[in-house]
């Protein structure tokens, strides 16, 4: 999307009514560039009224991102970030880990009011929303190495509760390792990327996406059972730049609490908010096959611990997913 298009979108946000006559005098282009970028709308999904001789409006426009705004929410925490607001960006993660291998700074955190190829864990495709999505990366440089990281995806969904809570959203879940459900239907993933030595420093780039207000063209997209914040509490959820505020301001909490002592400190809190704790799982392996058994916890390096009938095992990586035991009749017959 051209940044035309986001200027254009910019002056709809008011949600009257704008010729395109009197937005190319404005921007100072031709009403033939504002009628590409309007029709570049469709690509985001955007709903655009068009009213003959009065021009277009947005119903509902979304919340724009605001530098401004996401500081003044932080504070005095503000000054620990270096922050970039994008209009557009292929993937805010693969951004920062460009930027991160040019000495970008501690704390640099790039978000994006739409992101064209973000970027999923397991290679998947994450599917995100022009102004529908929160789509941001923080890059965190550690001394310690990629070892000493392992817990740090599960370190981050606690920073994601406590900025949930913070925000409004009162019953969101972890699902082991890091993403963040509600009624068992996706709110939110984490993508954690590394660069550097086995023994340290080590730049880890987070990268998070939230849906926020997804329309159902991008959900129907989405190859499992997702769910956003509009749907979950309704426009009292949607400010974007106060949500990112939150998740920042309680990013740096944790992350100052792991670099000094780890995961371990984290790890009841983490399993506490576990939506699969004491449930019956099967655990998909990177090899193909699966084991399956009763979650146990997880361990200081944020392994998930499993009781299975050949005793208690550890995964460090996998696919978890809840089991649907048969239930069993008197007779000893499975319905
Ligand atoms: C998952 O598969 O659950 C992880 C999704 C992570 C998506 C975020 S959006 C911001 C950042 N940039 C990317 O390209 N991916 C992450």
């Amino acid at each position: 999307m051209k940044p035309l298009t986001f200027s254009v979108l910019r002056i709809l946000s008011d949600a009257d009514f704008h010729s395109g006559e009197a937005m190319a005098q404005r921007l100072g282009v031709s009403r033939g560039s504002i009628w590409n970028a309007l029709r570049a709308l469709d690509e985001g999904g955007l709903e655009l009224h068009k009213v003959r001789g009065r021009g277009y409006r947005l119903p509902d426009p979304p919340q724009w991102l605001d530098r401004e705004a996401i500081l003044a929410t932080l504070g005095t925490k503000a000054t620990l970030f270096d922050l970039a607001v994008l209009d557009t960006v292929e993937s805010t993660n693969r951004t920062l880990m460009q930027r991160a291998a040019l000495d970008a700074p501690h704390a640099s955190c790039i978000v994006a009011d739409l992101q064209t190829q973000g970027r999923g864990r397991r290679g998947r495709i994450w599917h995100g929303a022009l102004g529908g999505s929160l789509t941001f990366s923080l890059l965190w440089r550690f001394q310690q190495g990629a070892g000493f990281l392992s817990g740090l995806s599960l370190a981050v969904g606690v920073a994601l509760m406590r900025a949930l809570k913070a925000h409004g959203v009162q019953d969101a879940a972890l699902k082991w390792p890091n993403d963040v459900l509600h009624n068992h239907r996706k709110l939110a993933g984490v993508l954690i990327e590394l660069q550097g030595d086995m023994h340290g420093p080590t730049a880890a780039v987070i990268g998070v996406g939230l849906n926020v207000k997804l329309p159902p063209g991008v959900r129907d997209h989405i190859d499992q059972a997702a769910v956003d914040l509009f749907s979950i509490g309704g426009a009292s959820l949607l400010g974007r730049n106060q949500l990112l505020a939150h998740i920042l301001a309680h990013l740096a909490d944790v992350l100052q609490q792991f670099e000094l002592e780890g995961f371990s400190s984290l790890r009841e809190e983490w399993v506490g908010r576990h939506a699969y704790h004491g449930k019956n799982v099967r655990m998909m392996l990177p090899s193909g096959t699966y084991e399956e058994g009763c979650v146990s916890g997880v361990a200081e390096d944020g392994s998930l611990l499993l009781a299975t009938p050949d005793g208690a095992r550890r995964f460090a990586t996998g696919e978890v997913s809840l089991r649907r035991v048969p239930s069993t009749a008197l007779d000893g017959t499975t319905a």
